[in-house]
């Protein structure tokens, strides 16, 4: 029905050894990378934005053996004016939060238009039935596990009501999880039927990245 994907978050990564890093964990088995991209207004803190995307594009070219999909998550306020900046640098998916626009499916439209899947998030704080009558509209929901903002934080079990009610009404819908998930957190995100999993610190920091990749992904229940 819905295939297990793993997007390691590049924000535990060494930025000085960024090329080498992702290529490493897309050799591990990863078949996105999530590209967290944050402008200190949305979210209190500062990360990377297209320049980044558009080097890391470079370095894992979408016409490599194994190419790999770039999940960019766009932690911005006015989500509207990074679409084609992102687009360009070579994104190709963007993922926004329902919490930073008045206008999502105009969002969602100008996404698609510069060809790109769409995806919109919420916060821990917001109700996921807030996406109900935007599903058709997107490729992907994700559901935070923790406030956005910084990689490392605890997973947040609570979440997990909402992806069972996303996965109930939606079987075939890509459910995304991100924030805490590691080895020991990954049962319930995929009992609940998550089949995307965002993992930072739990890939990134690990000695061996594979391994956590392939456990994370035998736990998706297809
Ligand atoms: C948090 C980001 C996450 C984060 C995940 O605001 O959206 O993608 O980097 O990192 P871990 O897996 O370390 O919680
Ligand atoms: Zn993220």
């Amino acid at each position: 029905m819905v295939k297990p994907i793993i997007a390691p978050s590049i924000l535990a990564s060494d930025f000085a050894n960024l090329g080498h890093q992702c290529k490493c964990v897309v050799d591990g088995g990863a078949e996105w990378l999530h590209l967290d991209v944050m402008d200190g207004h949305f979210v209190p803190n500062i990360s990377l934005g297209s320049p980044v995307i558009a080097s890391l594009r470079n370095a894992l070219p979408r016409n490599a053996e194994k190419p790999v999909f770039f999940d960019c998550h766009m932690m911005v306020s006015n989500p509207e004016q990074w679409i084609e900046d992102i687009a360009k640098a070579g994104g190709d998916g963007y993922t926004f939060h329902f919490e930073a626009t008045d206008d999502p499916l105009g969002c969602i439209k100008k996404v698609k238009a510069a060809g790109m899947k769409v995806g919109v998030s919420v916060k821990p704080g917001t109700p996921v039935e807030v996406l109900f009558p935007i599903i058709e509209e997107i490729d992907l929901a994700l559901v935070m596990t923790v406030e956005p903002g910084f990689g490392g934080q605890k997973f947040m079990p609570d979440m997990m009501s909402k992806v069972e009610l996303l996965r109930k009404k939606y079987p075939k819908l890509n459910i995304q999880v991100d924030g805490g998930l590691a080895k020991d957190t990954i049962a319930p995100a995929a009992e609940a039927g998550a089949n995307v999993i965002v993992a930072g610190t739990s890939v990134f920091r690990a000695e061996n990245p594979k391994e956590v990749i392939d456990y994370l992904k035998g736990s998706v229940v297809e």
